[in-house]
């Protein structure tokens, strides 16, 4: 029930940290990883790890990439399902899919994983619904363990699919002794996430102020970084449009100046993500590249990162962890501006919650 909540997506935000808690509990019941040693024998020993999603999944695909191949030497692509199934690439010698999925029911994942078990690859589907059409189909499944989502706008299945990546990341490194793996400490890392991110609920006014002043008239938005900073635009992006229908696009920072920077005018917001230890400045430029064009810049940046003019700080994490925190700030953003504008941010116009067909 939504209790003192006025939404689900509300809660659902507020619920993050406790999410990310019933993870490490269900991946490490007695302080120990558990995770079926076939499937972590399986992956290691594939030459490439492919992974498919749709949306807000294939975003938090995205920001899988990097720990999978920094943790695991595997090298990753990440693929929208709508595409990949019917554009099938020349495939590598061993590879391995991982469908990530929610609702495990989309029925564009659903359709590459027909087609690959048609050839016989091995699968894995990554879902909040452990008996969905996805987990049971697929050679093996691993549970988000976020708790039902009620809301259409995906919040804690975002962050709790980035994290299980990380977990199991972790486990197919370690299964094959990368040091890397051996001295990342997910464990940690993921409860100091559930603590960055109580911190930012507990900033929620600020956020509402920032969705007020930003947000007051304006009807196009841009989101930009580099790295998971871009793939955190593209998140951030997707959460304002579809629940507060400002139009809005997520660019990776360099580009905006090859041509969408034509669009900036006085007072566009422009939300930058500075989150990412080497393209920093180079992100910082990019801000103010649309600042000097009339852009009202807001900066999300870390601790490590800061500078005096952010308006919004996430505490130091490992920085392959770090956007599930980061994520936090856009999320409250697109439900201030959704409620604002009377919306019902549950369930935007034109959506539902799972896709099921082409
Ligand atoms: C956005 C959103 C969608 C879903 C997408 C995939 O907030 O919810 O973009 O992420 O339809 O759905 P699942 O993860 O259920 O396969």
């Amino acid at each position: 029930s939504l209790g003192a909540y006025d939404s689900y997506m509300s809660k659902e935000i507020d619920e993050q940290p406790a999410v990310l808690r019933r993870i490490l509990k269900h991946y490490f019941p007695d302080q120990q990883l558990k995770i079926n040693n076939q499937l972590l024998q399986q992956i290691a020993a594939s030459d490439r790890i492919y992974i498919v999603a749709a949306g807000t999944s294939w975003h938090a695909g995205l920001v899988g990439k990097q720990l999978f191949e920094d943790l695991t030497d595997i090298p990753v692509e990440v693929q929208l399902a709508s595409e990949f199934g019917y554009h099938l690439p020349k495939l590598s010698a061993k590879p391995f899919f991982i469908f990530l999925s929610q609702s495990g029911e989309t029925a564009d994942s659903r359709q590459v994983l027909v087609e690959l078990k048609k050839l016989h690859k091995l699968t894995l589907t990554i879902t909040n619904v452990e008996n969905s059409t996805l987990a049971r189909e697929a050679d093996y499944s691993l549970a988000l363990k976020a708790g039902p989502e009620i809301a259409v706008a995906s919040t804690k299945a975002y962050i709790a699919q980035i994290a299980v990546e990380a977990i199991l990341a972790k486990a197919v490194g370690e299964n094959l002794h990368l040091t890397t793996a051996q001295s990342f400490d997910v464990q940690q890392q993921l409860s100091l996430a559930a603590s960055a991110i109580q911190t930012l609920i507990d900033k929620k006014d600020l956020i509402e102020q920032l969705a007020a002043t930003y947000f007051d008239n304006q009807e196009s938005a841009f989101f930009i970084g580099r790295g998971n900073g871009y793939y955190l635009a593209l998140e951030a992006s997707l959460k304002l449009k579809e629940v507060s229908y400002v139009h809005s696009e997520g660019f990776a920072a360099g580009e905006l100046k090859h041509g969408t920077i034509a669009l900036i005018e006085q007072d566009t917001p422009v939300i930058g993500f500075v989150v990412e230890e080497k393209t920093a400045e180079l992100t910082r430029g990019n801000i103010q590249e649309a600042a000097s064009r009339g852009a009202n810049t807001l900066i999300i940046s870390t601790e490590k990162l800061q500078q005096k003019q952010d308006q919004l700080v996430i505490a130091d994490l490992d920085e392959h962890i770090l956007p599930i925190a980061a994520i936090v700030p856009a999320q409250l953003l697109a439900y201030y501006v959704a409620k604002k504008r009377g919306n019902n941010v549950d369930q935007p116009r034109n959506l539902a919650k799972s896709v099921t067909v082409e």
